[in-house]
């Protein structure tokens, strides 16, 4: 049987850090209202003249690097974004021409902080079916420039970044199963309410930012996570005690415990990035299983398990042998 194993990792975030006590001068907030009802503690974002390509090419070149092959390799490339350089091409077309490969498919994939789960889900299908080899997956997003940053209900949650990982086709074992699923009638929930759809107009003069009910998400949130994580177990029949990380969408800490506590997982056993990258969307998930492979936590052949939710409502999860 082919699965499709990850064989490289890699991120890259701006290197602006916006600390909490930095938007207390933009906001009327506090970074301890921040810390404990987010986690959060400071958030990259990007420069004015960096595009999610940017962000995306640094971690696709170190993701490259880490999976030993040649650009030219690579036969598939999918980015989840919700904030694309353009309208079209797609930010994947943009960056295949970047990484001068040509030919292979490239497409976006918009399922917002689900995105990445998103993307992985089809690439394994891809590889499982034998239409790719060598995947590009890429998670990466400029969300500081979809924010009212007058709003201090949504401006504080957010950060730029991307992560990417190489996906081959193997016989050892890689991913094991993945769960993606949607429900638009949470549309008006978190969302950016102004696009083509009414002619650009609303989105130029500003009105093209993220609106949430936040309250509701967090609880639509937990609750989902909770059943994704039940339904993902008991699709490969494993206990909760088989897995060794969770690594989830880092979108608020006390989203995160509640997960972990479902799973009965000491925190120990958890990535969090949320505190150093705030809610970095569809990039989270791929930046912070970069950062504990590089670190040296998730190890050869442990079992990881990735979750995400965001708008849309989209939710997913991968279980998957490192
Ligand atoms: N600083 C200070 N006060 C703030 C604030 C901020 N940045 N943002 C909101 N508040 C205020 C509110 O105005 C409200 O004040 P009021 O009681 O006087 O009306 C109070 O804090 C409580 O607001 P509430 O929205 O009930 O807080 P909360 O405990 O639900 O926390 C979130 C707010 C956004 C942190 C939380 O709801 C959350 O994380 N939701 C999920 C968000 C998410 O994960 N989105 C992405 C999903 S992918």
């Amino acid at each position: 049987m082919t699965y499709a194993r990850i064989t490289g990792t890699g991120s890259y975030l701006p290197e602006k850090v916006m600390t909490n006590h930095d938007l207390e001068k933009i906001v009327e907030t506090s970074d301890q209202w921040i810390r404990e009802r987010t986690g959060i503690e400071q958030r990259h974002i990007a420069g004015d003249n960096e595009t999610t390509v940017d962000l995306a090419e640094k971690a696709s070149r170190l993701a490259i690097e880490a999976a030993g092959i040649d650009a030219a390799e690579i036969d598939l490339i999918i980015l989840a974004t919700s904030t694309p350089d353009k309208i079209f091409p797609s930010s994947a077309c943009i960056l295949q021409a970047r990484l001068d490969i040509h030919g292979c498919p490239a497409f976006d994939i918009q399922a917002v902080c689900t995105g990445f789960v998103y993307a992985l889900a089809v690439a394994d299908k891809f590889i499982k079916t034998g239409s790719a080899k060598k995947a590009l997956v890429v998670g990466a997003e400029i969300f500081s420039r979809i924010l009212n940053w007058e709003d201090r209900a949504t401006c504080v949650l957010f950060g730029d970044g991307a992560g990417a990982v190489i996906l081959e086709a193997s016989e050892e074992t890689g991913i094991l199963s993945t769960h993606i699923h949607a429900d638009g009638k949470y549309e008006n929930l978190l969302w950016v309410p102004h696009g083509i759809g009414d002619g650009f107009d609303e989105v130029k003069q500003g009105r093209g930012v993220v609106e949430m009910r936040g309250n509701e998400v967090f609880k639509m949130a937990v609750n989902t996570l909770g059943r994704i994580v039940d339904e993902t177990l008991a699709a490969n029949r494993m206990a909760k005690s088989d897995i060794d990380w969770l690594v989830p969408h880092q979108a608020n800490i006390r989203i995160i415990t509640a997960t972990a506590r479902k799973l009965k997982m000491s925190m120990d056993q958890v990535v969090v990035t949320v505190n150093k990258h705030g809610n970095t969307s569809a990039a989270s998930v791929p930046l912070a299983l970069d950062v504990a492979v590089r670190d040296g936590r998730i190890k050869a052949n442990e079992l990881v398990m990735l979750e995400a939710f965001g708008g849309g409502f989209t939710w997913g999860s991968v279980l998957l042998r490192y």
